[in-house]
């Protein structure tokens, strides 16, 4: 089960209203199914909310006319109940004084809200989260608000980021994390609090995050924070200097072309980044497990190939399977690529892996997430934020750290200006991509370490085009998929001129023999001959191929999908960071 959504708390001396819409847009990666705020003043609290997108709920239901200094946001993605009116959040208790948001699943919800219906309540959604609600209006009767908070809380399983108000209290606000992230931000007589940082930035630059069991009071001119005992507890504060710019579309129709035509500004950026503490692990353990998921995957998966290469023991697993069937020990070192840091199946395996007492390195591009207090050395990918849920620059980023980790960064010198050079290039993709919008099928091959390219390539394809796509090696098309291949198939065929391409050569004959419609990214005249479509790819070091043949695949699958009708940023069924297994 999914469990994404983003919350925002605002209390200070403007009008809430405006600052919770506006934070809730920057949050929408993070669900979009429904949102909803309320805003408590003299009248109590009112809360609105619907099905929908930030934009047209706010508009439709007046969001910035409520008035009040206090308030909460919550952009949702459905978890326990349809997308509706009644499942958005915020959510009331039955007397509608006390307000909650929340992210994450409560696992006894059912048991809670039987004993709770038993006891008078009424329940008007089928969320698990409404549940907190009553349950803190029960213990309301017989505490004040923060004991009432924490001792609902600690009646939970689950997992939560919460924030609630009350209406009989209008200077706090109550907020928690286990499990889902949860951010503090400091401002002057103001206070915030939400799922990231970017919500908050037009505002603050000064974060505190919470860490898993923190519960605190947030108020106009200060905060505390304790454990769920009540016992204070201190936490850093941390100040960032990214701009709101960065976090916006930058004159381009989607955040994921701007971030696609970002890789050649960032990757110095990257290159950058200290991997000297991550780069002595690796050099001192026998064993090597990579841990990720999705694209992360595919950038673990070139790192096990280039390790590999090397002659050392490398291997790169699915984070969630990786318990079921690693066997790790203290002489084994994990790597785990989270653009996030906060994805659910890869905490797992680092569970996992910790339990084994093994080390671990964490790769991410997100200060302060939750792989950032797990791991005995840390590389930041420094790409700045990404917005588009289909990640791209994080993996170009990720490429050049798994190069880090196995060659002197003075091998990348040049990868600046092979992705310029391939991002020159959008137009003669432009043009292959309106000949495969109407497609069914796609198949994408490589070899050797164009494979995990020929992987990425097919996933960005298939998740923004909705188009079906497959991506093997080459050579084994002929074990199985080649009775896929019939007249008009598109096959991209990832096949620069190194070792591999004689054989990957082979295989384009054989799919062109069939009929298949071939789209080659190349260098090598022969297969440049034998194809429909060539994208060029420049003469460089053979090593370093994957930098130039995932910008034109990137492309592509952007393409296709505006060529489609569909919203690039925001595929369906999917998030952007994935905090639930
Ligand atoms: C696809 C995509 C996902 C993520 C995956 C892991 O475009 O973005 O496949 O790569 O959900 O996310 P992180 O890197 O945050 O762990």
């Amino acid at each position: 089960m999914i469990a994404l959504c983003g919350i925002i708390g605002y209390i200070g001396n403007q009008k809430a209203s405006e600052i919770l819409v506006k934070g809730l847009k920057h949050l929408e990666y993070r669900g979009y199914d429904s949102v909803g705020v309320a805003i408590a003043n003299e009248q109590g609290i009112d809360i609105r909310k619907d099905k929908g997108m930030i934009d047209d709920v706010s508009i439709n239901l007046g969001f910035v006319s409520m008035n009040g200094h206090i308030g909460l946001g919550h952009n949702r993605w459905a978890t326990h109940g349809a997308p509706c009116k009644e499942n958005a959040h915020p959510h009331f208790d039955c007397t509608k004084k006390i307000v909650l948001v929340h992210n994450g699943v409560i696992e006894n919800y059912l048991r809670l809200k039987e004993e709770l219906a038993a006891k008078g309540h009424r329940f008007v959604s089928d969320t698990d989260s409404e549940v907190i609600a009553h349950l803190m209006e029960e213990q309301s009767k017989t505490d004040k608000p923060f004991y009432a908070f924490i001792k609902s809380l600690k009646k939970l399983k689950g997992s939560y980021a919460l924030a609630v108000m009350f209406a009989d209290d209008k200077e706090h606000i109550y907020i928690a994390r286990k499990g889902s992230p949860l951010i503090i931000g400091v401002g002057k007589g103001e206070m915030f609090c939400a799922s990231d940082i970017p919500a908050m930035l037009n505002y603050t630059k000064t974060f505190i995050p919470l860490e898993d069991g923190d519960v605190a009071t947030i108020s106009k001119n200060g905060y505390k924070i304790s454990d769920i005992e009540g016992k204070a507890v201190e936490r850093k504060s941390i100040t960032v200097d990214w701009d709101l710019e960065m976090a916006e579309k930058g004159g381009y129709p989607h955040f994921m072309l701007k971030e696609i035509n970002d890789q050649r500004h960032f990757i110095n950026e990257t290159i950058a980044t200290d991997v000297s503490a991550a780069k002595e692990l690796v050099d001192k353990c026998d064993k090597i497990d990579i841990v990720a998921c999705g694209t992360s995957y595919h950038a673990g998966l070139l790192l096990s190939y280039l390790l590999m290469r090397k002659g050392r023991n490398a291997r790169a697993y699915i984070a969630s399977d990786y318990q079921f069937i690693a066997n790790p020990d203290e002489n084994t070192l994990v790597i785990a690529i989270t653009q996030s840091g906060e994805t659910a199946d890869v905490l797992q395996a680092l569970k996992f892996a910790k339990e084994k007492k093994t080390k671990i390195v964490g790769i991410t591009n997100i200060v302060a997430s939750s792989i950032t207090r797990i791991a005995d050395a840390l590389v930041y990918l420094n790409a700045g934020l990404e917005i588009g849920v289909a990640a791209t620059k994080t993996f170009m980023a990720q490429l050049a750290v798994a190069y880090m980790l196995v060659y002197p960064k003075e091998k990348l010198e040049n990868v600046r200006s092979i992705i310029a050079g391939m991002l020159e290039k959008e137009n003669e993709i432009k043009e292959i991509a309106a000949k495969l919008k109407d497609a069914h099928d796609a198949f994408f091959i490589g070899r050797g370490i164009s494979v995990p390219i020929a992987y990425e390539g097919s996933l960005k394809f298939k998740e923004i085009s909705y188009i079906h796509s497959e991506a093997y090696p080459g050579g084994e098309l002929k074990h199985g998929t080649l009775s896929l291949i019939v007249k008009g198939i598109p096959l991209i065929a990832i096949a620069p001129d190194d070792e591999t391409a004689p054989k990957l050569m082979g295989n384009i004959k054989e799919t062109k023999a069939r009929g298949a419609i071939v789209i080659s990214i190349t260098d090598n005249p022969e297969i440049k001959k034998e194809s429909d479509y060539v994208i060029e790819l420049p003469k460089i070091d053979k090593d370093l191929y994957p930098f130039a043949e995932i910008v034109p695949l990137q492309l592509l699958a952007y393409h296709v999908s505006v060529l489609r009708g569909n919203n690039p940023d925001k595929p369906r069924n999917l998030a952007k960071s994935v905090t639930v297994e």
